[in-house]
């Protein structure tokens, strides 16, 4: 579905992070209905590095990139060299989702140089090739913040969600600095769907209640879970506001979520629904202290400067994921 009138055909898109989950959807999106755009993808793929809390450095998968018949530059934000690599190509549009996504990484210096110092280089490059900028911030920018969050009433609660913060506090001086350019920040909730999978433990809980139940065990959920809610959003209404967001009525950073919570009960109630199971739940006590308890969008201005609407109900998205979340489980987990 092409979700406004910018024919993308004949430009130049850079897509950071473009081997993750939403930087690979992204990418198929465009190659899909814009064939003759000229894609190019930089991102770090993965190694074998860990952070001290046992996750991977870096989760770009060449698995999310199969099909895809772009450039593909295997490139490090933090390497002054690899982010010169760029400069042969001439952008219109820079979507940059690449960062440390992982919001339980708590070596501040390693966060902050790789997703701020990095934005100053892509935002100078967008001025220079006079490209547009659509940029990845985050619900995490919140920290416990009342719902519904809304934009400029942040406080962030952990470094992950400070880069995010920092890298937003940045783009309003750029924007200031030159209203010329479009350059728009999106706060995205929890984003579900398909090639979020390789973000192993931090990929959203639709797909690892998904893949327990059909191993044929209960879901695995933190007591009181029917009062824990999220703003989850489905991965093509994440798509819808990044295509929106590039003909933007202002610049700015907005939210991109569906402003209707859902507890993480009615996720394992729906899947097991939908794959025919009555296993019950698994609760276990909630090891985190501060856990936020209730998230939602406010997305009025989303709504007004970018057009955005959500398309996806938790069932209808659940639903259109599920032969993914089914198909992952024979060849990448069932082996
Ligand atoms: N998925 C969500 O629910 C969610 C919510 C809020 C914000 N975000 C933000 O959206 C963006 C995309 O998230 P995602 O879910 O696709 O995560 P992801 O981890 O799948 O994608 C991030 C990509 O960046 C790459 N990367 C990491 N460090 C890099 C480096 N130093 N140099 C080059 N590439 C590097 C990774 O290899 C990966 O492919 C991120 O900026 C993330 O912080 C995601």
């Amino acid at each position: 579905m092409k979700y406004n009138d910018i024919n993308f055909n004949n430009t130049t898109i850079l897509i950071t992070g473009g081997a993750g989950f939403i930087g690979s959807n992204l990418a198929f999106y465009f190659q899909e209905h814009f064939p003759k755009a000229q894609i190019v993808i930089f991102d770090c793929f993965r190694s074998e590095e860990v952070f001290s809390n046992g996750n991977l450095k870096s989760f770009g998968h060449y698995k999310n990139l199969i099909g895809f018949h772009g450039d593909i530059i295997c490139g490090n934000l933090n390497s002054i060299t690899d982010m010169e690599r760029l400069q042969k190509y001439n952008f219109d549009y820079i979507f940059h989702e690449a960062a440390i996504s992982d919001t339980r990484v708590y070596d501040q210096e390693i966060i902050m140089q790789t997703n701020v110092n990095s934005f100053y280089t892509l935002l100078d490059m967008a001025k220079t090739m006079q490209a547009t900028l659509v940029y990845a911030s985050s619900a995490a920018t919140y920290g416990s913040q009342p719902s519904p969050q809304t934009v400029g009433k942040e406080n962030p609660e952990n470094p992950y969600g400070f880069s995010k913060y920092a890298m937003d506090q940045i783009a309003y001086r750029y924007i200031d600095e030159n209203p010329e350019m479009t350059i728009v920040g999106l706060k995205y909730f929890n984003v579900y769907g398909a090639r979020e999978f390789f973000k192993d433990k931090t990929a959203s809980t639709i797909i690892q209640f998904g893949h327990q139940i059909l191993r044929g065990k209960a879901p695995r959920l933190f007591e009181g879970s029917d009062t824990i809610v999220r703003d989850f959003v489905y991965i093509k209404d994440v798509i819808q506001a990044n295509i929106k967001a590039c003909n933007a009525k202002k610049s700015g950073v907005y939210n991109v979520g569906t402003s209707k919570p859902r507890s993480f009960q009615d996720i394992a109630d729906i899947l097991q629904k939908e794959l025919g199971t009555d296993y019950g739940t698994d609760y276990f006590p909630n090891p985190f202290t501060g856990y936020q308890m209730h998230t939602q969008a406010d997305i009025s201005s989303t709504k007004k400067f970018l057009g955005y609407t959500p398309e996806w109900e938790l069932e209808e998205g659940i639903k259109d994921y599920l032969p993914e979340i089914k198909r992952l489980y024979d060849e990448e987990v069932n082996i």
